[in-house]
Formats: structure tokens, C-alpha cells, sequence
């Protein structure tokens, strides 16, 4: 276990390396900074990761993420900046000796060992003692629930029981940092979701600091202690879980955080009528909170042209608000998911229906929606930056 300081950390691929082969075609350099010196995969990184917390990048595929953590492995080198574990510096260290385990995405076994070679292996070549590899191999696959297969080939097991092999190949060698990258990804969503809680057990099981790259927010909300969330390869966000969630600090961070996305209301104004900030959108006015308005007064802000974001969850259906036509309405056990339209703008609510009559909610009706002033974020429209950030 050991702390983890990346400082202005830069990674810049040269134009003239042949571009890894890449399965996915979306996997493009889309919107990066494209200089002289070749594509910079990502930029003024900065972050400190704690002994023993799970940090996890996430992110759209192309953002960086990989870069970043292959950076850290000592797999990838890095352009410019300092990278920390504990409080030595190791830039120009070999990735074996930087005390660290890696597991990827394609678990990477060898086919031809036992679960239990698999993950003696590094121990091996360690030339460690014996008996010391079986404890270390025993304790692992303990932990990991894979002690019934330790005589089987990996192609004898599930994907996710290979999983678990690579995770416990990783853990025998007691790695102060262990990374991650997308992990569950070649996983089906039932199995995936198995292996996300015993993430979050072997978490509690051993003393080391993870550092864990996955695409998919939910996997990032539910295992993070802090999640750093990617786009273009800057640093958009850094915070927990329920930090991002409440108060993300842009449009883009806003939007990739949370199932069912937040809605986007581009054509909204804030307003000051009386002294007091209100939200003008679709027609009507609604004044800020107290907490709001203190905000926006001590930053003086000026009326401005904003988009106004507010969760599916938050939005509630009411006798007079914002008219709404219901497109398709989803039911989803306790609760609906509504698709609508008000206005220009495409609208989703997630109505709690325990103990209601739904028939009112099918498609083709038209209601009424509310906006609770205290749960709207406001983005200025220019630049797409939480305003009360
Ligand atoms: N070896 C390489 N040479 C040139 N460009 C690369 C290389 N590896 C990755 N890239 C580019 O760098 C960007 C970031 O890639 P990556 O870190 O793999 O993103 P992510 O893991 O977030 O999907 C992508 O645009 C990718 O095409
Ligand atoms: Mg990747």
C-alpha cells in the first residue's frame, strides 16, 4: 500500500509511432489537442491519490484513461510531469520494480497452467519458498471464492471465474498499488454486476490502493472512494461519488453522470425580477432557493442565457407547471420512466408509482411537471460550466 501523486502529468504520442491497432473504431484521437510533437492523450493531470483509497478514472472511450494508468504501471512513458508512489519518484523506474500488479480487461492467462500455476507464476520467478506461494496462492483464492478450481485450465472456467484468476494473480504479490483497467468489461451485465460487489469485498480484504479505469459510471459511482471523471484528456472532475452527482461542475460532467441522464433545458434565463434570482424556462418562472440566491448575490452575478439541468428523479408531476406530452412511458417495477417532450425539449421523468394509478401515464397524455428550484442546476450557456461552482 502506498500513496499515489501524479503532478502535471502529460502524455503526447508522436505522430510518426504507429498508431496501435484498435478494435474499436470510435477509439479516435475525436477532440484532442493535436501539437507538433503528436497527440496529447492527455494533459495537466493532477492528482494524489491516498494509501489504501479506491480511485477510479472514468470516462468515454478515447478520453485518456488507459494512457493514464499504463503511465502509472510504467508501461507507457510519460511526456512530462512527475509521478509519485509513496515518495519516490518513478518515472524512469521499470514497472517491476515499481511495486505494482495490473489487471486488464482480457484476463491474459496463460492456457496451458493450472489456476494455481497462473497465479504462482510471478512468485516463481520471484524464486520465492514454496511454502510461502501456497499460502500466498491458497489466501488469494480464498479470498477470491476460486479454492474448487485451482487444478482446472482457465478455459475449464467462466469469464468471470478468469476474472477472479487474474485478480488473484494480481493480489499474491502483496502490490502496494493494484490497477485496474476495465476489468469487468468482457463480463455479462448479470455477472458483472456479481463481480462488483466482490470488488467492493476484496476492497475491504486487502490493504492496498486501487486505482481502477472503467467507461461505465455505474461501476465508478458504486466502487470509488473519489472518482476523476475524463473527457478529451483533461481532468473534468474530481470528487466522490455523491460530490459529482450533486454538484457536477460542467454540462459534460452533468451528463455522464446518472441513469437516466439529466435533462438539458438550452433555452432557459436566469433572470433578476425584484431583487430575487429566478429561472425562466418553457414559458415559466420559478425563484431560486435561499441557498441559491445567497450564491448568485455575493458573486453578483448578472442576468445571462443559461441551460438549466435537473435529474429525472427530481422532476415531479403536478396539477399546474410546465405542460407535457408523454411519448412512452416505461414501467419499471415501483416506479415509470416517462419520455416526454415540453417545448423544444425532450424531457424524462422517473415517477415513484407505488400505490398509484398509472393508466393516467400512458403515452399520448399530456401532464404537468414541476421544478423543484433547490434540485435545478444552472450551466452558463456559453461555456457550459455549473454557475454556482
Ligand atoms: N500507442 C498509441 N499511439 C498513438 N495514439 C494512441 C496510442 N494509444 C492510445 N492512443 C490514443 O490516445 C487516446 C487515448 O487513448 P486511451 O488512453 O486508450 O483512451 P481510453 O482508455 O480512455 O479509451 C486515444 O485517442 C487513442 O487513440
Ligand atoms: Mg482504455
Amino acid at each position: 500500500m502506498a500513496s499515489v501523486t501524479l503532478k502535471n502529468i502529460r502524455k503526447i504520442y508522436p505522430n510518426t509511432e504507429k498508431r496501435k491497432k484498435s478494435k474499436d473504431a470510435s477509439e479516435r484521437p475525436a477532440n484532442l489537442q493535436i501539437t507538433d510533437e503528436g497527440v496529447v492523450a492527455v494533459q495537466e493531470f493532477n492528482l494524489e491519490i491516498a494509501d489504501r483509497e479506491f480511485v477510479v478514472l472514468v470516462g468515454p472511450s478515447g478520453c485518456g484513461k488507459s494512457t493514464t494508468l499504463r503511465m502509472v504501471a510504467g508501461l507507457e512513458e510519460i511526456s512530462a510531469g512527475e509521478l509519485y508512489i509513496g515518495d519516490r519518484l518513478v518515472n524512469d523506474v521499470a514497472p517491476k520494480n515499481r511495486d505494482i500488479a495490473m489487471v486488464f480487461q482480457s484476463y491474459a492467462l496463460y492456457p496451458h497452467m493450472t489456476v494455481y500455476e497462473n497465479m504462482a507464476f510471478s512468485l516463481k520467478m520471484q524464486k520465492r519458498p514454496k511454502n510461502e506461494i501456497d499460502r500466498k496462492v491458497r489466501e488469494a483464492a480464498e479470498i477470491l471464492g476460486i479454492t474448487d478450481y485451482l487444478r482446472r485450465k482457465p478455459k475449464a472456467l467462466s469469464g468471470g471465474q478468469r476474472q477472479r484468476v487474474a485478480i488473484g494473480r494480481a493480489i499474491v504479490r502483496d502490490p502496494q498499488v493494484l490497477l485496474m483497467d476495465e476489468p469487468l468489461s468482457n463480463l455479462d451485465a448479470k455477472m458483472r454486476n456479481q463481480m462488483r460487489a466482490e470488488l467492493i469485498k476484496l476492497r475491504s480484504r486487502i490493504n492496498t490502493t486501487f486505482l481502477y479505469v472503467t467507461h461505465d459510471q455505474t461501476e465508478a459511482m458504486t466502487l470509488g472512494d473519489r472518482i476523476v471523471v475524463m473527457r478529451d484528456g483533461f481532468i473534468q472532475q474530481i470528487g466522490t461519488p455523491q460530490e459529482v452527482f450533486r454538484h457536477p461542475k460542467n454540462l459534460f460532467v452533468a451528463g455522464f453522470i446518472g441513469v437516466p441522464q439529466m435533462n438539458f433545458f438550452e433555452n432557459a434565463e436566469l433572470k433578476i425580477i425584484n431583487g430575487s434570482y429566478c429561472v425562466q424556462v418553457l414559458g415559466r418562472t420559478v425563484t431560486l432557493s435561499r441557498e441559491q440566491q445567497d450564491a448568485l448575490h455575493q458573486m453578483k452575478q448578472p442576468e445571462t442565457q443559461i441551460v438549466l439541468g435537473i435529474r429525472p428523479e427530481h422532476l415531479r408531476l403536478t396539477q399546474d407547471g410546465i405542460a407535457a406530452q408523454i411519448e412512452v412511458s416505461e414501467r419499471m417495477g415501483s416506479e415509470m420512466h416517462l419520455h416526454m417532450t415540453a417545448g423544444d425539449s425532450r424531457v424524462t421523468a422517473v415517477i415513484p408509482t407505488t400505490g398509484m394509478e398509472t393508466e393516467i401515464l400512458g403515452g399520448g397524455k399530456t401532464v404537468c411537471i414541476d421544478l423543484d428550484p433547490a434540485l435545478c442546476h444552472l450551466f452558463y450557456r456559453e461555456s457550459g460550466e455549473n454557475i454556482l461552482q
